[in-house]
């Protein structure tokens, strides 16, 4: 049985997705954890509504950073854990290097845009008001550089014509789900062999 750790703050779709290809056994046998730093977070509502061990920490006054304390907890929890791999899933603070270091190639994280393209915040709103024709999402495994580790999958979505921002952020959404879904089958696969 692998453990695979996903931290998220928002909606969640991206940590329900992974939860749905699990249950339809996807990845073998895996058991997920999720952590957000976000009490109200839907990606909490989702973990608890599928029975998946879930947890909430205090992130601490920070900002986008998150408190020593809470570093410090998470770094002994996640020990305890073992995971086989940590998924950034709409993770939106920066994690600290002492964890980056502890778990290097077994961290990922996705964000909506064809890295390097984009990086930070608001990355599908700035893309669109740019006017690009093409927009994306990239998996990357997690560097101490914001967005900027090692890419390792994306997926293009074209800007259509008559496209708003809501449209367009749907169809990021689904290639999310889709590319996530493939690297984390993919890696699991990798670590198999
Ligand atoms: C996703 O689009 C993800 O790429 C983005 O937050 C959204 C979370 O959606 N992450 C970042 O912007 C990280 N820099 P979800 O909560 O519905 O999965």
């Amino acid at each position: 049985m692998r453990n695979i750790v996903v931290f998220a703050s928002g909606a969640g779709s991206n940590a329900g997705s992974l939860f749905r290809q699990a249950k339809d056994g996807r990845f073998g046998k895996v058991r997920f954890f999720l952590i957000s730093d976000n009490p109200n977070s839907g990606a909490l509502k989702l973990a608890r509504d599928a029975e998946i061990w879930n947890m909430c920490f205090n992130p601490g006054e920070k900002a986008a950073r998150i408190s020593s304390a809470a570093e410090h907890f998470l770094l002994e929890e996640l020990k305890r854990i073992n995971p086989s791999l940590i998924v950034l899933a709409g993770f939106m603070r920066i994690m600290p290097a002492s964890l980056v270091g502890e778990f290097e190639g077994r961290m990922i994280n996705l964000h909506p845009s064809l890295l390097p393209l984009y990086k930070g915040k608001d990355a599908i709103r700035r893309a669109f008001e740019a006017g690009e024709h093409s927009v994306g999402c990239t998996v990357h495994y997690v560097s101490n550089e914001l967005d900027g580790g090692c890419i390792i999958a994306q997926s293009k979505v074209d800007v259509l014509n008559g496209d708003t921002l809501d449209t367009l952020t749907q169809r990021v959404h689904e290639a999310e789900h889709k590319l996530l879904g493939s690297v984390v089958a993919e890696l699991l696969r990798k670590e198999d062999a």
